[in-house]
């Protein structure tokens, strides 16, 4: 069958029943698909910010041994909203892990901007993560001691080395656009559930990372604070160009997204074909030019504590 954007390309039947499986709530014929109301439509783009090749992941020995990530491949490209969906213990999250350099594959390769993301040191392989990526996680780990505005300042002042006074101005301005302004002096356990899961959210955003990975980053809203995230997170990926990754039960991210991948038993099943998207300036990759941050290793190290801290499996 010839290609044909995702909202005009008639959807199989089986497609629709094993998305119907995944919202057991919607009727198939009321699926939505993912659609362009939320991006312009240019040329697609070619190589993959992000790519998995044969990747493998197992767990325990013998018989109580599970291989949560089954030979699975899949690539990821800069201006997009990905959601990664399936049941329960399909992989999803020990996939995420992978691709995002937190948990070492038994096999495969992980290509982040054109390096062998699994092939560097354990320095390197920090910085890379500190530099590029952001995670967002259904744990939220924030920082016990800080505030709301200190976990973004954080980042900022740590991660690109920026002054503390546009840490700052920076830090408020995220916690704004995302309701928190009346929340910014308190430490997490002043906040509720959601408000934590905002300012996750929050410190993810305001590095403006190339590459975003959420697990189930608005489980703990509701309506109006997920919808909100949501846009967000669909600016990341079409305004600042960022490769979005989402795992995601929540049906109302079907609408911004511009590609859905379906995992299950630790394969990956389907893939939505992908969309056209807006393409913007694609500058090369600049991770071996990039120097190191400011403080050196200390700081590296920090990095390391801070997203590993962000695990939650
Ligand atoms: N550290 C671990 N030790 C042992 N088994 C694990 C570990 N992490 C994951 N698994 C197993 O791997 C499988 C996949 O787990 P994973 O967390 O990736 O699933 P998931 O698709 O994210 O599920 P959910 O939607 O419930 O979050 C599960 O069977 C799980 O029990
Ligand atoms: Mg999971």
């Amino acid at each position: 069958m010839p290609y044909l954007p995702a909202e005009t390309r008639p959807r199989k039947g089986s497609e629709r029943k094993l998305m119907a499986g995944f919202f057991g709530w919607f009727a198939p014929s009321t699926l939505p698909t993912p659609n362009h109301a939320h991006g312009p439509r240019m040329p697609v783009q070619s190589a993959p910010y992000l790519e998995g090749r044969h990747l493998l992941k197992g767990f325990g020995q013998g018989d109580t041994r599970t291989v949560a990530v089954n030979e699975v491949a899949l690539q990821l490209y800069r201006n997009e909203l990905t959601l990664l969906m399936g049941p329960s213990g399909s992989g999803k999250s020990t996939l995420l892990a992978m691709i995002s350099g937190l948990l070492r594959p038994d096999q495969g390769q992980v290509l982040a901007m054109n390096q062998d993301l699994w092939n560097r040191s354990k320095v390197e392989m920090e910085r890379f993560r500190l530099q590029h990526c952001s995670y967002i996680f259904q744990g939220c780990n924030l920082f016990p001691a800080l505030t709301a505005r200190q976990q973004l300042e954080l980042v900022l002042r740590w991660g690109e080395g920026v002054s503390g006074r546009e840490a700052r101005r920076r830090a408020t301005e995220m916690l704004e656009q995302l309701g928190l302004a009346k929340k910014a002096h308190l430490r997490p356990a002043q906040l509720s559930g959601g408000e934590k899961q905002r300012v996750a959210i929050a410190r993810a955003l305001v590095k403006k990372p190339d590459l975003m990975f959420c697990d189930e980053p608005t489980s703990a809203l509701d309506w109006e604070n997920g919808q909100q995230v949501i846009q967000l997170l669909h600016q990341a990926a079409h305004e600042r160009s960022a490769m979005v990754l989402v795992v995601t039960h929540d049906a109302r991210l079907l609408e911004y997204a511009d590609r859905i991948l379906h995992m299950e038993d630790g394969r990956m099943l389907t893939e939505e074909p992908r969309k056209s998207v807006a393409v913007a300036e694609e500058p090369e990759p600049q991770i071996l030019q990039m120097p190191a941050p400011q403080g050196g290793p200390r700081r590296v190290a920090l990095s390391g504590l801070m997203e590993g801290m962000t695990v939650g499996f």
